[in-house]
């Protein structure tokens, strides 16, 4: 009885080893057996095919095509480009960048409704984590989240509004890129709040209209 156990033992650990070859590369099709049109023939991307006499599967759009899409108005920047916004080419608009160097202006124009809309999106997305005013001590971090930036304080002043503008569409650090959830112009109108927000927290009574100096206190 024991060889039995010990031939079933080793036929098995065969068995095994030999179909659970793992990394190695399979070019055949794996065994299938209802396929369900699973192998219909088809041309991948880059990839040569001889139909076209250049033998290439992906075509060049003709000569003088232009992108359809978008609609037909001046981005917030100014581009003068019609459907500036179907190819993204606006490096200041969509990226905060001019050549190599983060803009230092945001390409937004500024005004009460921006601003307006700059609170209301800091409220929702960053203060969870950044707080009302920016400091960094937003509700969640009462639960677990450490190493929560300031973002108004001395060293962030000095970043530039693109790189404010970047840090929301990609992240930083342990900060997730914002990108999905919040849109292009929404972010600048945070920007733009977030500027708000330092001058306020290094207010002067000189920044406070004259009419409402008496309600301060120092
Ligand atoms: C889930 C928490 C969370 C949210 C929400 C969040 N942040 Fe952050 N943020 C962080 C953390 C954590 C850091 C520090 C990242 C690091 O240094 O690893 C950070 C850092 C930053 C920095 C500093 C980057 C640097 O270079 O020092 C800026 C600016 C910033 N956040 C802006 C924002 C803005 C604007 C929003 C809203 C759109 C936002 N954050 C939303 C967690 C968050």
């Amino acid at each position: 009885m024991r060889w039995v156990f010990l031939g079933l033992g080793l036929v098995t650990a065969g068995v095994v080893s030999w179909m659970g070859r793992r990394g190695e590369l399979h070019e055949g099709r794996p065994w299938v057996f209802i396929t369900d049109m699973a192998f219909e023939p088809r041309y991948d991307a880059q990839a040569a095919g001889p139909f076209f006499s250049d033998d290439r599967v992906m075509r060049a759009p003709p000569a003088g095509t232009v992108p359809f899409g978008g609609a037909d108005y001046e981005s917030d920047a100014g581009s003068p480009r019609q459907n500036p916004d179907f190819l993204r080419e606006d490096d200041r608009y969509y990226r905060g960048k001019e050549g190599p160097n983060w803009v230092t202006q945001n390409p937004v124009k500024l005004d009460i409704v921006l601003l307006r809309r700059g609170r209301e999106r800091f409220n929702i997305y960053c203060s969870p984590c950044h707080g009302a005013t920016g400091v960094g001590n937003g509700i969640m971090t009462q639960y677990g989240m450490v190493g929560v930036a300031s973002i108004t304080d001395d060293l962030h002043r000095l970043m530039s509004d693109g790189e404010y503008f970047n840090v929301i569409t990609n992240g930083k650090g342990r900060m997730m890129p914002y990108a999905p959830q919040i849109k292009v112009r929404d972010r600048w109108a945070i920007v733009a709040y977030i500027r708000a927000l330092m001058r306020s927290e290094s207010a002067t009574l000189p920044d406070v209209p004259e009419s409402q100096r008496g309600k301060v206190t120092p």
